[in-house]
């Protein structure tokens, strides 16, 4: 770990560090994980900071919370790169990478300008056909959305 004078944001007591998020992905992580409707646990978030590996990175540290593995795999569609840190007593007890799930409902629009889901209230759900790249493929109009043209919900 670096010297805490070199820490960008201050270490967390017990929690979660997803650390690795690619610099302009920070919002959208915060969207998938729905990190707004957490109330009351502290939470930072840095963006824009120096990175060893990337040249710059993001970074999101919640106090007190400890992700479910559905929603670490949430973080596969927008920063596969992440890595999950938990954190107890100030020390990192684990390190989770993120992985791509079998389904996914919401979180992405399906490409597909005349899909039900883009006109009525319907949520989204997909299967995911292929993990590296991602494509998925709509239940609901059958058609592809790669994840170059992930538009997140
Ligand atoms: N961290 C934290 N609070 C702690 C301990 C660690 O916020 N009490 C943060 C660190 O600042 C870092 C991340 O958790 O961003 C992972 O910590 P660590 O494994 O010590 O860092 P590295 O060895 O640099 O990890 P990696 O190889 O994954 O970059
Ligand atoms: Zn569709």
């Amino acid at each position: 770990m670096a010297s805490k004078k070199e820490l960008q944001v201050s270490a967390i007591e017990n929690g979660t560090v997803i650390d690795h998020i690619p610099a302009d992905k920070l919002f959208d992580v915060i969207n998938v994980l729905c990190i707004d409707k957490i109330q009351n646990n502290a939470m930072t978030f840095g963006t824009n900071l120096k990175s060893n590996q990337q040249g710059k990175k993001a970074i999101v540290k919640i106090w007190d919370k400890f992700l479910e593995d559905g929603e670490v795999n949430k973080l596969a569609l927008v920063a596969p790169e992440a890595k999950i840190n938990i954190i107890k007593d100030y020390e990192v007890v684990e390190k989770k990478l993120v992985q791509v799930p079998d389904n996914v409902d919401g979180i992405v629009k399906c490409m597909n300008p005349k899909c039900v889901t883009n006109y009525e209230y319907v949520p989204t759900k997909f299967t995911v056909v292929n993990k590296s790249p991602i494509v998925l493929r709509c239940r609901y109009c059958e058609k592809m959305t790669d994840q170059q043209n992930f538009v997140i919900i």
